[in-house]
């Protein structure tokens, strides 16, 4: 499975943080904010990436991202010119997805919890349909969100609702099989403009094929969209690392434990770090088998 990462929009709840700098670049207490998508699709087993941003900001992800072998793992880079929607990310890629699954996650989406591995795994091996990730949150209205019926079935779901249905909103992570593309050509600008990720969700829905995984309440889901979350992902990195001593997001320590590279590749990644911690962590790391 292929899967890309959308960096685009102009960030613009941020700003002026984002004036000089594209959101998803701004870092999450010690890393980039991609870092953390990424290390999600790795973690899914998925190396061939496509990041998605704008035609401003597409050359500092190749500097800072490159060819991908530092991580076992390979970028493709294109241009989304304007943001006009979440789903327009499966028809600029279209010749890279080349008709095969892919998963999609957006670039400011941090979700950390136990037995996530698991569930991606599942997600990105799963042959026919769509896989989404839901998790409870307290302003539905902000979100996808997804009805149930009483026995826990995906029912409906709705884009930013003014009446949820129920208090689950869908995550910025999504996996599909190879009809996504074609979905996404049949869809219509909705009335804010874009092409909606929630209706290629619901044409799933529709054929019985959409997977919701119900995130559990020990799970971490937050988007780093403004001031106040940016700052409260930055102290759930830092108060996690602190204590446990294990790193969140981090592409590097995901390489090693998925095998794509070896102990002196991570060497060599934990040195360009310099004299850090984080640096310090992996070389400890690499002491250690995967
Ligand atoms: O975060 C999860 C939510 O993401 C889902 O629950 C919603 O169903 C989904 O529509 C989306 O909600 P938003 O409308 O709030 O997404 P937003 O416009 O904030 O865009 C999400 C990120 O994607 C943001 O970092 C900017 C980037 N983006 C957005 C659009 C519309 C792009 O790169 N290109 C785009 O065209």
């Amino acid at each position: 499975m292929k899967g890309i990462v959308l960096a685009g929009g102009s960030g613009s709840r941020l700003y002026p943080a984002t004036f000089g700098l594209s959101k998803q670049l701004l870092p999450i207490y010690d890393k980039p904010m991609i870092y953390y998508p990424l290390s999600l699709l790795m973690l899914a087993g998925i190396r061939d990436l496509l990041v998605i941003s704008t035609p401003e900001d597409l050359p500092l992800y190749r500097r800072v991202l490159g060819g991908g072998e530092q991580w076992g793992v390979q970028f493709s880079y294109a241009e989304q010119p304007k943001p006009e929607g979440l789903a327009q990310a499966f028809i600029i890629g279209e010749a890279w997805i080349a008709n095969g699954p892919c998963a999609l996650v957006l670039g400011d989406n941090l979700i950390f919890g136990g037995h996530l591995s698991d569930l991606l795994l599942n997600a990105q091996q799963r042959a026919r349909g769509a896989t989404v990730f839901a998790y409870q949150v307290r302003d539905p209205e902000r979100y996808g969100v997804v009805e149930f019926d009483a026995d826990g079935r995906a029912v409906g779901i709705v884009e930013k609702p003014h009446a949820p249905q129920s208090h689950w909103a869908v995550t910025g992570l999504y996996f599909y099989d190879s009809r996504v593309t074609e979905f996404a050509r049949r869809l219509k600008p909705s009335p804010r403009g874009e092409l909606e990720i929630t209706e290629v969700n619901r044409f799933y829905l529709d054929e019985g094929d959409l997977h919701v995984e119900r995130l559990a309440r020990g799970c971490a889901w937050l988007d780093a969209g403004l001031p106040e979350s940016l700052l409260q992902a930055a102290n759930f990195v830092q108060t996690i690392q602190a204590r446990q001593g294990m790193l969140v997001g981090c592409p590097e320590e995901v390489a090693y434990r998925k095998g794509f590279i070896d102990a002196a590749q991570l060497r060599a990644q934990a040195k360009r770090m310099g004299n850090t911690e984080l640096g310090r962590i992996l070389l400890e790391l690499a002491d250690y088998p995967p």
